[in-house]
C-alpha cells in the first residue's frame, strides 16, 4: 500500500533515481545538458516535444500535456498504479522497501529474502547454461529449439545441473538457510530426515530452466523442461505453491507483454511458454500463458487490467480446443472479447513460427474469429451437421457458451453468427437462450433486442467509486483511502453501500467479490447484478491514464463536498426561521472547508478534521 511505504522513502527512492536515467533507459534522449527531448511515447509525433528537465526532475510534453516527476514517468509508461511505481523503482534503485505491499496476510514470511533467492538462484542456472561444460548438451538443445543467445537472455532460461545438490550447494556456499530455500521449492527435504540434521536434494535437475516472472519482473518461481523425451520424467516439473508463486494468477511473460497489451488492449493467449517465448520473438509482443494451467478468475482479473479482449492461441489437438473453449466461456463471463485462432493440425503457435515465419502467423491472428464461430468450428469438424442430433447438440453447446456473455448486445451478435452458421432460425436460438439463462438465474435478459437495460439511477460519483473499490484486490491502496477518509454513510444509494462494504471485506479476507456478496442480504440479488455490471464494464477505471489512488481521491473530496455543501444549504434553509448563531458560523466554516476540498493534499486534512467532531 502506498501508505505502507514512508515519504522518507519516498523521497530517498526519488534522489536515486534521476529522471534523465530512467527515461534513458525506455528511449533515446536527444540533446545536452539540463534539457533534453525525444519523441512522446504518449502519442503519436513527428518532431519531438517531449522535453526532460534535469533540474527539475520533471518531464511535460508540449503536445499532449503528458508530465510529472519519474514516478508519474513510470505510472504512466508502464501503466501502473503508483505503489507499484514505487516498488518498481525502488527496485532499480536497491532501496527495500520493509512491508511486501498489497499482499498482505502472509504472516512472519521474509519475501524480500525469497525474491533475492529466486533471481540469484535464476542467475546460477542461467550461468550454468552459458559456462559449464556440463551443460553442452542444454546448449545443443536451445539450438535444436532454435533459442538463440538473445532470446536466452531476454528470457533469463538457465540449465539446472544433473546433480542432485547444485542448489543445496550453492545454499551452503551463500549461507543461506536451507529452510528458506525450501519455502521457494527450489529444493526438497528427504523423507525421514527431521530436525537440524534434515537432508535436502534439488527439484529441479538436468532441465532447461525458465524463470517465471511477476509482472514487476521478479522471478518468483521456475518452470523446468526435460531435454530428452523420456516417459519417465514429466517434461516439465514447475515450481510448487509458494508465498511468492501461486499458479492460479501466474501470467508466464506478462512482465514482458503488459505495456504491449495495454496499448493494443488486447492480449494473445497461448498455452506453452515456449510457445510464448517464439511468439515474442517473431514480434507478437502480447502473448502470455497461463502456468500449464486451465485459466482462473485471477488470470483474467489481472489480465483485465491491462486488456479489454483477448485472442486465444490454442494447440490445434482436441484437448487444446477443448482447453479454449473453457477459457473463452470464463473471459466472456468477465465481459472481456474473445477471439480464437486456429493453427493447422499438429502445430503449436511455436512450431507453425518456425516452420511458416511471422507474416504467415499473423495472418492466422488477423482471420482469428468470434469464440462462438470457434466453437461451431470445432464442433462443425466433430458433429455432423447434416443430421438433426448433430446440429441439436451444436446448438446446445454454442447457446451454453453465448450465455456466459453478461452484454445483451454481445449475445444478440453471437446468435445471429451461431444461426447462420448452424443455419437455424436465430429465433429458435433465441428461444433456447432465453430458456437457459432463466436456468442460470441470470438477469432476465431479451436476447433479440440490441438495447442494453436502462442503467439503475444511482449516483454516478458513488458507481465509479464502486468501479474502483472492485479492483480492490489488485489496488488495497484504493481500500485503504476509503477506510481512512470515507465513512460509507456518505454513500447514498444502497446498493452501492452494500458493494462498497464487500469491497472492505474483500480486501481485509483476500476474498473475491461475488464470494463476499453471497454471503450477504441481497434481496433479488440486486447487489451481485450491480457487482458483475461493474466488474464487466470497469469504463472509467480503465484506460485512462489516472491512477486508481488519485481517481478515489478526486471521488472521496466530492463525496465530502457533496455533504457539506448539503449541510450548508440545510443550515441556510434553518437560518430563515431561526438565527443560532452556532449554526450560522458552520455555515461560514464549511465555506472555507469546502475550497480546501479542491485538492488532495489540504482537503485530506479537512476531512481528518471533519472525522474528528
Ligand atoms: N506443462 C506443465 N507440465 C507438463 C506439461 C506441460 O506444466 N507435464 C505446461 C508447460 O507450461 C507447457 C504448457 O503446459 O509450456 C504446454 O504444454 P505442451 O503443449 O505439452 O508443451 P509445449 O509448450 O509445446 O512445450 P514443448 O514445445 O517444449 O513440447
Ligand atoms: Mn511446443
Amino acid at each position: 500500500m502506498a501508505g505502507v511505504v514512508s515519504k522518507k522513502v519516498i523521497e530517498d527512492i526519488r534522489f536515486r533515481c534521476d529522471i534523465v536515467d530512467v527515461i534513458g533507459s525506455y528511449f533515446h534522449l536527444q540533446g545536452a545538458g539540463s534539457s533534453l527531448k525525444a519523441l512522446c511515447p504518449f502519442h503519436k509525433e513527428k518532431t519531438p516535444s517531449f522535453h526532460v528537465n534535469r533540474q527539475r526532475q520533471s518531464f511535460h510534453c508540449f503536445g499532449c500535456g503528458a508530465g510529472g516527476d519519474v514516478f508519474r514517468f513510470i505510472m504512466q509508461h508502464e501503466g501502473v498504479d503508483f505503489p507499484t511505481a514505487i516498488r518498481m523503482l525502488a527496485q532499480r534503485a536497491g532501496v527495500t522497501i520493509e512491508s511486501e505491499p498489497g499482499e498482505g496476510g502472509s504472516g512472519g514470511v521474509d519475501k524480500a529474502l525469497l525474491y533475492r533467492l529466486h533471481s540469484e538462484v535464476a542467475a546460477l542456472y542461467h550461468s550454468a547454461l552459458l559456462d559449464r561444460k556440463s551443460a553442452a548438451h542444454a546448449r545443443a538443445y536451445l539450438e535444436k529449439r532454435a533459442l538463440p543467445p538473445e532470446i536466452v537472455e531476454a528470457f533469463q532460461i538457465g540449465y539446472a545441473p544433473n546433480r542432485w545438490d547444485a542448489v543445496c550447494e550453492w545454499a551452503r556456499r551463500n549461507k543461506y538457510r536451507a529452510e528458506d530455500v525450501e519455502l521457494c521449492g527450489l529444493i526438497l527435504r528427504k523423507p525421514d530426515a527431521q530436525g537440524p540434521e534434515a537432508h535436502y536434494y534439488d527439484r529441479f535437475r538436468n532441465r532447461l530452466m525458465f524463470p517465471i516472472h511477476d509482472e514487476q519482473g521478479r522471478v518468483i518461481g521456475f518452470s523446468g523442461r526435460a531435454l530428452e523425451e523420456d516417459a519417465k520424467t514429466a517434461k516439465y516439473v514447475n515450481s510448487p505453491e509458494t508465498p511468492l508463486f501461486k499458479k492460479s494468477r501466474v501470467l508466464y511473460a506478462l512482465d514482458k507483454a503488459r505495456r504491449q497489451i495495454a496499448e493494443t488492449r488486447e492480449a494473445l493467449v497461448c498455452e506453452g511458454q515456449i510457445d510464448v517465448i517464439r511468439c515474442h520473438q517473431a514480434g507478437f509482443t502480447t502473448a502470455v500463458a497461463a502456468q500449464g494451467t486451465a485459466f482462473t478468475e485471477e488470470h483474467i482479473r489481472i489480465l483485465r487490467r491491462y486488456a479489454d479482449g483477448v485472442c486465444l492461441m490454442f494447440d490445434s489437438d482436441r484437448a487444446g480446443q477443448d482447453a479454449a473453449v473453457r477459457a473463452a466461456a470464463l473471459f466472456m463471463d468477465a465481459g472481456l472479447a474473445v477471439r480464437a485462432a486456429t493453427l493447422p493440425p499438429g502445430d503449436d503457435p511455436d512450431s507453425f513460427i518456425r516452420k511458416r515465419g511471422a507474416d504467415a502467423f499473423r495472418q492466422i491472428l488477423d482471420g482469428a474469429t468470434s469464440a462462438v464461430r470457434f466453437q461451431i468450428d470445432v464442433l462443425a469438424a466433430r458433429e455432423d451437421l447434416r443430421s438433426e442430433v448433430g446440429v441439436m447438440r451444436a446448438a446446445r453447446a454454442v447457446l451454453a457458451t453465448i450465455a456466459h456473455s453478461p452484454n445483451a448486445v454481445q449475445r444478440a451478435k453471437l446468435v445471429q453468427q451461431a444461426a447462420e452458421r448452424l443455419n437455424l432460425p436465430p429465433s429458435a436460438l433465441t428461444d433456447d437462450l432465453r430458456h437457459l439463462l432463466r436456468q442460470q438465474q441470470r438477469p432476465a435478459a431479451d436476447a433479440e433486442s440490441a438495447a442494453p437495460a436502462p442503467p439503475a439511477p444511482r449516483p454516478i460519483e458513488e458507481v465509479a467509486l464502486c468501479e474502483h473499490l472492485a479492483q480492490v484486490i489488485d489496488h488495497p491502496s484504493v481500500a485503504a483511502l476509503v477506510r481512512k477518509y470515507l465513512p460509507l454513510d456518505m454513500i447514498s444509494d444502497p446498493i452501492c453501500r452494500v458493494v462498497a462494504e464487500a469491497a472492505l471485506q474483500c480486501d481485509a479476507t483476500g476474498r473475491d467479490l461475488h464470494n463476499v456478496l453471497r454471503d450477504r442480504d441481497d434481496p433479488g440479488g440486486e447487489a451481485q447484478r450491480f457487482a458483475a455490471a461493474l466488474m464487466a464494464a470497469p469504463s472509467r477505471v480503465k484506460g485512462t491514464d489516472v491512477a486508481p489512488d488519485d481517481a478515489v481521491k478526486d471521488l472521496v473530496l466530492g463525496l465530502w463536498s457533496r455533504k457539506l455543501t448539503k449541510e450548508r444549504s440545510d443550515i441556510e434553509r434553518q437560518a430563515m426561521s431561526t438565527a443560532d448563531e452556532g449554526a450560522l458560523r458552520r455555515g461560514k466554516e464549511i465555506t472555507t472547508l469546502l475550497r480546501h476540498l479542491k485538492r488532495w493534499d489540504d482537503g485530506a486534512a479537512v476531512i481528518e478534521m471533519e472525522l474528528l467532531h
